[in-house]
């Protein structure tokens, strides 16, 4: 008998495991079911979120076959100021005197916008990725860096940047190529397309010298939120001197969203240097500021008082040692998704989609999300660097990606890159922390040369 049990119990024991290893199958297959299939409150089939004609259009790979130019000769001037001729497409990129530069900055000619298309369907209300984007009076857009609110008084997009609508140069020889600071730049639209400029809504300090928004200083990457709670539209921002040795977030607030905004102070978040950085307001209206901290090597997140006008004292640090910069945070099902971009100036690279289950991490990274273009456009986020992601109405999953393509020889030139993003089916890889399976949607920036909303120019606010 007492053999008998002793027998007995391993098999037991070995039920009991397969019983409980069978349960933790189960629940985690629910879980990536529910995960990847239900879209807000309405259940649908993958299939059909997949094969729908809207995605589908937007999930449509498009081959770039950009090549460099066959060497040209060079004026004895040319060769005096730069010696090395371009050996890579970045380098050709960034030389303003390229051959190719067209392909990068087309000229006015291409431009798109409501006063250009003169009612022909097929351009209205396309977007051109890399082309001058003109407002309704027919100007450039000057929104650099920037980010979108919608506003549910108003019913309206605001899309505000920096306005970089002046002259490039550098202060000392080794410092980055900037244009004094003018202010923050704000545009409206109801449709996502149509963009009324509605000015100047943070301004530059012209005289006193001390003040952090003197037009020697730098104010880059301007975020809004609404508070309900205090009505208050409030906007964060990275403001620095024009070495970048400030490295501190600046805070503005303003009744309504088109300004005029009082600027309130800078402060150093936790008491670390901030420079990239974004904010995100989250369902439950809590908002988290992001920056890049620890000269630009960390990325810290931490939640905002519950008047958003400063940070809460806990933070947490993600991407340690990862050197990630251009912070862009965005929601689905539950999942909180991050863009970044590495830290080469204005010089494009690689970006890379991160996934959380809570907002304040442990973040894992999923690989570059960029879809098309060929390699070089891969691995430079099609020559641009991201800056925002504004979840596309009407698309379950969709979402845009705003991207500035930096033009540092002139940067009031620079370019808005808006691509469609698709979170869903399976990522590149399984996650360590996954036992093997893949935990998270995979993230899609898809390139095209041009490309509408499903809303196609109807109003979507
Ligand atoms: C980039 C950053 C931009 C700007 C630029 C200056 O890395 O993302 O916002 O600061 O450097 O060189």
């Amino acid at each position: 008998m007492v053999k008998n049990k002793h027998n007995k119990n391993p098999t037991t024991l070995l039920r009991l495991v397969s019983t409980l290893v069978g349960c933790v199958f189960m629940i985690h297959l629910i879980m990536l079911y529910r995960r990847n299939y239900s879209v807000d409150n309405l259940e649908v089939s993958s299939q059909l979120l997949i094969h729908h004609p809207i995605v589908r259009e937007l999930e449509r790979v498009e081959e770039e076959n950009i090549h460099m130019p066959p060497p040209r000769k060079r004026s004895p001037r040319a060769i005096k100021r730069k010696p090395k001729r371009p050996t890579t497409l970045v380098e050709e990129f960034l030389d303003e005197n390229s051959q190719i530069r067209h392909l990068f900055f087309p000229d006015m000619k291409s431009s798109f916008g409501p006063t250009k298309d003169g009612g022909n369907n097929n351009t209205l209300h396309r977007f051109f990725p890399g082309k001058i984007w003109l407002d309704t009076e027919g100007n450039p857009i000057q929104a650099h860096g920037g980010g979108m609110l919608y506003d549910e008084k108003s019913k309206s997009y605001y899309w505000y940047g920096e306005y970089k609508d002046g002259v490039t140069y550098h202060s000392h020889k080794k410092g980055a190529a900037r244009v004094d600071i003018i202010g923050v730049g704000c545009y409206s639209s109801k449709d996502l397309w149509t963009w009324k400029n509605e000015g100047v809504v943070l301004a530059a300090e012209e005289t006193d010298e001390t003040h952090d928004l003197h037009k020697l200083n730098v104010l880059e990457r301007p975020k809004v939120i609404y508070n309900s709670d205090t009505g208050k539209y409030v906007m964060w921002m990275h403001v620095d001197d024009a070495n970048y040795t400030k490295a501190s977030v600046g805070v503005a607030i303003s009744d309504t969203p088109t300004g005029p905004f009082d600027y309130l102070y800078s402060k150093s978040p936790h008491g670390f240097d901030s420079r990239d950085m974004t904010v995100f307001k989250d369902d439950d209206n809590t908002a988290y500021l992001v920056y890049s901290s620890e000269d630009n090597s960390v990325v810290h997140i931490g939640a905002l008082t519950e008047d958003y006008l400063d940070v809460e004292p806990v933070m947490k640090r993600i991407m340690v040692g990862q050197h990630r910069e251009a912070p862009a945070v965005f929601k689905h099902q539950n999942t909180y998704y991050m863009i970044t971009s590495g830290c080469t100036g204005w010089a494009p690279n690689e970006a890379l989609a991160h996934a959380a289950e809570s907002i304040m991490g442990p973040w894992e990274t999923l690989g570059n999300p960029c879809v098309g273009g060929n390699k070089i456009f891969r691995s430079t986020t099609f020559f641009a660097q991201g800056t925002y992601v504004v979840p596309l109405p009407g698309v379950p999953g969709g979402f845009i990606f705003m991207a500035d393509r930096w033009n540092p020889a002139d940067l009031r030139d620079s370019r808005y890159l808006w691509l469609p993003l698709i979170v869903g089916g399976p990522a590149d890889r399984p996650l360590e922390s996954s036992f093997g399976f893949p935990m998270w949607s995979r993230v899609s920036v898809y390139w095209h040369r041009q490309w509408r909303l499903p809303s196609g120019g109807k109003e979507i606010a």
